[in-house]
Order: C-alpha cells, then sequence, then structure tokens
C-alpha cells in the first residue's frame, strides 16, 4: 500500500510502497484511512530536524493529525465498529514502571522521553492507506463531522492548554467557578499569538468559554485568518499596524496569553507586556537556533511581583481528544463556515512530498486517500 515517508539518512520525502499492517493481538482495530492534516511538526521532520523512524526501519512513515474509518476489529474489542469514524491518538506510553504519568494512562506527561509519537517518534504515523492500533487509541467521530474531524489533533492542544488554565486560574483564591456567561460578565480577556490552525483552534475554545479573544499575528488584515477571527466574534490585530501604547493597552490587561507561532523571540517580547495574576502558555516548539538576548530581569521581576504563570503545554491526553471532538461539534453548529474555512486545501498521496517541503501557503492543508482530489486552495 501508498505511504508518505521520511528518511532522514538520505534526506529524502517520498511516497514509497509500505507494508500493510495486520492485526497481531485481539483488541486491536485495522483502520482505513481518510484524511491527514500537516502541521509545522511534519515540516521540520521534513527539513530533517526531528523525528526518528522506528528501531529497525531505514524511514518513518510521517502523519499524526488524522481521521479514518474502522475497517476490522479484533475479537476482544467492544466500542467501535467497522464503519465507525475514528481520531487516534499520537503518543504511546513509555514502558518504565517509575514513569507514573505513563502508568496512569497520561503519556503526554512522560517523564523519561522514552514514548513513542506515530509519525513522529520512534513508530510510524497515519499518511498511508491503512493502520492497525489498540482500540484505547481510538476516539469516536459522529458523522456530521466527517469534513472536519481532522481538525481533532490540532484542537487537542487547546483542550489540554484550557485544562491546565483553568487549574491556574483558581488558584487565585477569590475566583469561583464561573460558567461561560460569567466569564464574559467578568471581562475575561485572552490574546492568541499566531493565527495557525492552532492559534485559530484555540481562539474558539477560549470564545466558546466566554473569554473576550484577540488574535495577534504577522499577516495585515484582511487575509484568511483574520475572516475567521471576525466570524467567531474575536479581534484580530496585524503586528506591523498596530501602534506600540495599543499594543500595551492589548496585552497589559488581559488575563491570558495562548503562544501558538513556536516564534521565540516573540513570545518573550510579549511575555514583558503581561498582566497582574495572568497566564502566559506556551505551545509552539522552536527549532533550535543561536540563542537569542532577553530581558531577564524584567522577566522575572515582572513574573514575580504580578504572580503570573508562564507554563508550556505538549500532547494532549484520551480525555483530552474526547473533549476535542465535543468541541468541533459545538463550533460546527456555532460557526460552521468558520471552521470548514480552516481547511484550506485537499491534495492527494502523490502531492504531498512537494507540499511537505515546499512552502505551504493557506491554513490546514489536508492529504486526503480517499478521493483525488486536486488543490482547493483559498476555499
Ligand atoms: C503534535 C503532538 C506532539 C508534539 C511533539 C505536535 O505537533 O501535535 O502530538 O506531541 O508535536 O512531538
Amino acid at each position: 500500500m501508498k505511504a508518505v515517508a521520511v528518511f532522514p539518512r538520505t534526506h529524502e520525502v517520498k511516497l514509497i510502497e509500505h507494508e500493510a499492517p495486520r492485526l497481531t493481538e485481539p483488541d486491536q482495530v485495522r483502520v482505513r484511512m481518510l484524511e491527514m492534516g500537516i502541521c509545522g511538526t511534519d515540516k521540520e521532520i521534513c527539513a530533517f530536524e526531528y523525528g526518528t523512524p522506528p528501531a529497525g526501519s531505514d524511514y518513518l512513515v510521517i502523519g499524526h493529525e488524522s481521521l479514518g474509518q474502522v475497517m476490522e476489529v479484533g475479537p476482544a474489542t467492544s466500542r467501535v465498529k467497522v464503519g465507525d469514524l475514528v481520531v487516534p491518538t499520537v503518543r504511546r506510553p513509555c514502558p518504565h514502571a517509575a514513569c507514573h504519568p505513563c502508568r496512569a494512562g497520561y503519556p503526554d506527561f512522560c517523564i523519561t522521553g522514552d514514548y513513542t509519537e506515530r509519525g513522529i517518534k520512534g513508530a510510524h504515523g497515519f499518511m498511508t492507506e491503512e493502520v492497525v492500533d489498540h482500540e484505547r487509541y481510538l476516539h469516536l467521530v459522529p458523522p456530521a463531522l466527517r469534513d472536519v474531524a481532522v481538525l481533532t489533533e490540532p484542537l487537542t492542544i487547546a483542550e489540554k492548554a484550557r485544562d491546565q488554565i483553568q487549574q491556574f486560574v483558581y488558584r487565585l483564591p477569590w475566583v469561583e467557578r464561573a460558567t461561560p456567561e460569567e466569564v464574559r460578565r467578568n471581562e475575561l480577556t485572552a490574546v492568541v499569538l499566531g493565527a495557525g490552525p492552532v492559534g485559530l483552534l484555540g481562539a474558539m475554545i477560549l470564545q466558546v468559554a466566554g473569554f473576550e479573544t484577540a488574535v495577534y499575528a504577522l499577516p495585515p488584515a484582511p487575509n484568511p485568518g483574520s475572516e475567521i477571527v471576525e466570524a467567531i466574534g474575536g479581534k484580530y490585530y496585524s503586528h506591523g499596524s498596530i501602534p506600540a501604547e495599543t499594543k500595551q493597552a492589548l496585552f497589559g490587561h488581559i488575563h491570558l496569553i495562548y503562544e501558538a507561532t513556536g516564534v521565540s523571540r516573540l513570545a518573550f517580547e510579549v511575555l514583558k507586556l503581561l498582566g497582574p495574576n495572568s497566564i502566559f502558555a506556551l505551545t509552539g516548539v522552536p527549532g533550535l537556533k543561536e540563542p537569542i538576548e532577553v530581558d531577564a530581569d524584567l522577566l522575572m521581576r515582572n513574573i514575580v511581583l504580578k504572580n503570573q504563570v508562564v507554563f508550556g503545554t505538549v500532547n494532549a491526553s484520551a480525555e483530552n481528544f474526547e473533549a476535542a471532538i465535543r468541541d468541533i461539534g459545538i463550533f460546527h453548529q456555532r460557526w460552521p463556515d468558520a471552521l470548514r474555512a480552516l481547511i484550506t486545501s485537499r491534495s492527494t498521496p502523490e502531492e504531498a512530498p512537494g507540499l511537505l517541503l515546499g512552502k505551504i501557503g493557506g491554513i490546514k492543508n489536508v492529504i486526503t486517500f480517499e478521493r483525488a482530489t486536486s488543490r482547493e486552495q483559498g476555499r
């Protein structure tokens, strides 16, 4: 069967023939892959800056954002049935007894670093015709979300961040658990840095949670990202076109900054502007370049004197996947066009190496194994 693979030793990315997987354990499920999203991590793997093939393999089948359909179930499965739509999780636990997070079912918090990630680290991914996985790693998707469910995995990043943020907000003794309406009445504000899929999906979650949300990104408006921000009731600010005072006002009084750019210089610039008792969530993974200068005294002073929380978040738990599927359903009801507009192209597996290696425009570009569509850029 066909698969899109990365060969780190020979620096190649190509469509290959890959052996079709078979069920080898009773709780396994065989899944036909329908759609795979391309993200910054995939591009880094294809630039040979990240990613590791499985032990003993020259290549890594790429792809970790996906949607599939169940083709075959093992005798010890109970939840999924042939024909069901499913989204698999990405990370698999490390084998060490002492890793409490992995043993408790939270490999997203693994402490040994010996986890694997499908399509990223030590395990083949989903950009292929069929995959086999254990039933416990598959999450059921309602058929009505067929067109947009490939956005589940990037949304899980924001779901996990939201869970963490809630804990940090409730550390403030006078804050009580609030409904979205109460959050709105308290005029809680958030700024998202970056208008890529992780940023825009994060903005959607924040809007649903009742935050007044602004998205701060490089491209001048109007552009497809700024249109989505406006369609969901947020405000879009372009980096180049806002004066310094407006920037201070924008960032000075907000309760939360959600970073989704992976640009460390921007993140630390903006961190300087964070207000009292506020939270700064980092989700981007920058490539390792030359060190940069940061205003460390000012940052540390602010973090202490303003009771700030700065935290990083990676990957996601099974609960975060369930929540993401529920929230995709909510977004689909509230903003069907804006949600669909996040997917800016659908391409064939043959076109995948070019997309992974080239400069990709658009927001979320998707590879589909289902039908030979050509790109629908700018849809
Ligand atoms: C993926 C995560 C993964 C992380 C680090 C991200 O692009 O969405 O699942 O844990 O990269 O490898």
